[in-house]
């Protein structure tokens, strides 16, 4: 037999009403009654009816996430600061995975919509082809965008600020005497692709680097390897080769190191992101951190401002990076 509220109020010794707010939450109830409750609850093992209370009060208490590749070790560290800020006002987060893919993106969108979440968390695949299903699931859900954004949509953003990264790497570059670098990074479909390229030309001309022409791929380590192919073949090296994230700087690291070039002694290497592995490879990755924590917790803001509904213009929110210095362009 399931275990009812009427069960649990005739066990704690009050009423239905009582027992209910308690568990809920919904209203303030006194902490001994809170804890009465609470005992009979678990005693009798009852089980609060989660579509019954999201059909009473229009909430399901989860909120939904797509992010463009939970393979890209980013993200686990942005869904999990995030995931504990919901967690931490009693929400549920359901992830899905967009495989980089706009209509795989598309088709998430739309079934976490069926689940009736609360909101929406989306770091875009791409800045034009990801816009109409953002568009449109926005005029259902409240929604934020993450990390990138889609042009075309008056929609919240919180991110990393990627022109402050490249200019923290120009500036370290020259200051360790590099006078020519080249930036290996993702193509500009992505919203971040198209910041760090447009902000790696500014930055390097502010602190006196020359600079070839991009090459420019996906994130990802086997891009890098790639790369590190191409500017072999187009002849002298760069003083310094700045990556578009740390995978794509590990496999220019291996890349080069397999054809006999050192790094860094005879090229700089700079990635972005700090990912784990970064402190970890060989050399150690100079990188840009970026502010997970604070990513997340203005995220959640952003999220309940917009769910309190209300007409506003888009709030984006650029936090600053940090410079983490390593191996790969300490010279000895
Ligand atoms: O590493 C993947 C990149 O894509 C990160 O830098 C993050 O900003 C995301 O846009």
């Amino acid at each position: 037999m399931r275990v009812t509220i009427r069960d649990v109020a005739g066990r704690a010794g009050v009423s239905v009403s009582t027992a209910s707010r308690a568990l809920s939450g919904a209203r303030p109830v006194a902490p001994e009654l809170t804890a009465r409750v609470t005992a009979a609850a678990r005693a009798l093992g009852y089980r609060q009816n989660r579509l019954a209370s999201a059909l009473r009060t229009q909430r399901t208490g989860t909120v939904g996430m797509v992010v463009p590749q939970i393979s890209n070790p980013f993200f686990p560290a942005l869904v999990e600061a995030i995931e504990r800020g919901l967690s931490g006002s009693g929400r549920q987060l359901l992830l899905g995975d967009a495989r980089r893919d706009p209509e795989v993106e598309a088709a998430r969108l739309e079934a976490l919509a069926d689940r009736q979440v609360d909101g929406l968390i989306v770091a875009p695949v791409s800045a034009v082809a990801s816009a109409p299903a953002l568009r449109a699931i926005a005029a259902e859900i409240p929604v934020v965008q993450v990390d990138r954004y889609v042009t075309d949509a008056a929609l919240d953003w919180v991110g990393v600020d990627d022109a402050a990264g490249m200019r923290l790497l120009a500036e370290h570059l020259a200051d360790v005497g590099a006078r020519t670098a080249v930036l290996v990074s993702a193509g500009p479909d992505s919203s971040t692709g198209h910041a760090r390229l447009a902000g790696f030309g500014p930055a390097a001309a502010r602190h006196g680097l020359a600079t070839a022409e991009p090459l420019l791929g996906e994130y990802g380590v086997d891009w890098g390897l790639r790369a590190a192919g191409l500017l072999r073949a187009r002849g002298p090296l760069p003083d310094a080769v700045v990556c578009g994230n740390d995978e794509i700087a590990l496999g220019v690291v291996r890349g080069l190191s397999t054809a006999g070039v050192r790094v860094p002694d005879d090229v700089l290497v700079t990635g972005f992101d700090d990912a784990g592995f970064a402190a970890l490879a060989d050399p150690a990755i100079t990188t840009v951190r970026q502010p997970h924590a604070l990513i997340a917790d203005e995220c959640v803001r952003l999220l309940d401002l917009a769910r309190a509904g209300g007409e506003h213009a888009p709030r984006r929110t650029a936090l600053a990076p940090t410079l983490v210095v390593r191996a790969s362009t300490r010279r000895a």
